[in-house]
């Protein structure tokens, strides 16, 4: 079963209101051409969701947020929640970002609480799974990785495969030039969709959808891309510029066109 790939940008804490519209205009059109093929996100600061929500309604891009609470309301300063952000033009959202993880101290079972409410309120959450160097090296990565993947699965009980999207994001690769290589990726997605098939059936490893994400960029988006189990990119850096970021979605039609050839 073919899976429609996702190219995700997360644009992390950059960019004001006017540098979101500029950039925004310039991608609708871009992203319309690749409509059919390929799946676009792009997840923004908070402060420039409504804006993109608004610019990317009835569009071929999904506006997306990096981050929700899984309460719908109350005492939670800082917090915004499933509803807010539905109700500014939302349609993704990032859960889980090691970033999350690691600066503001989100559990697992957070990021699974999280997984679950977003599901529940219609929103696609991308959970981000991956090792740190250290975890790696000592011969551990599967051991965490398969570790995250399965709080999340077991939080989410019935939902589809086409519900969620993983992102597997080897944590010494992101923001820092150094990518797995196209096998690491290969590698360790295909044991996250070997999991889900243990655990949750054919159906749903065939229709789940597992990003990577990690130094991403047009130069090595290709071959990335050409792995049998990865269904496109969660990227950082190289989504700050429009054109590199259209250049990941070509990639991604791309792809799709070799594996029909
Ligand atoms: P990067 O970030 O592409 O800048 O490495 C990826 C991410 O953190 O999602």
């Amino acid at each position: 079963m073919a899976r429609h790939p996702m190219m995700a940008a997360n644009w992390k804490m950059n960019k004001t209101v006017r540098e979101a519209e500029e950039y925004t205009a310039a991608l609708l059109p871009r992203a319309a051409d690749a409509e059919e093929e390929v799946d676009v996100a792009v997840c923004v600061p908070l402060t420039c969701l409504h804006e993109v929500g608004r610019m990317a309604e009835d569009s071929a891009v999904m506006a997306g947020a990096q981050n929700f609470y899984y309460e719908d309301s109350g005492a939670y300063t800082g917090e915004v929640s499933a509803p807010m952000l539905l109700d500014v033009g939302a349609r993704v959202v990032i859960v889980g970002h090691s970033e999350r993880r690691e600066v503001f101290g989100e559990t697992d079972e957070m990021v699974a609480r999280k997984a679950k409410r977003a599901v529940e309120a219609d929103l696609l959450p991308i959970i981000c799974v991956g090792e740190t160097k250290e975890e790696r090296d000592a011969g551990g990565m599967w051991e965490k990785v398969s570790d995250q993947v399965r709080q999340v699965i077991e939080e989410l009980e019935d939902a589809g495969g086409e519900s969620i999207v993983f992102a597997y994001e080897p944590i010494w690769a992101i923001g820092t030039g150094e990518t797995a290589t196209p096998e690491d990726a290969q590698d360790a997605i295909g044991r996250i969709r070997d999991l889900l098939r243990e655990t949750k059936g054919d159906d749903f490893a065939d229709t789940v959808r597992i990003l990577y994400g990690g130094s991403v960029k047009p130069e090595n988006a290709a071959e990335i891309m050409a792995q049998k189990d990865v269904d496109g990119a969660l990227v950082g850096g190289a989504s700050l510029e429009v054109e590199s970021f259209v250049e990941l979605i070509w990639a991604a039609q791309n792809a799709v066109a070799q594996t029909e050839n």
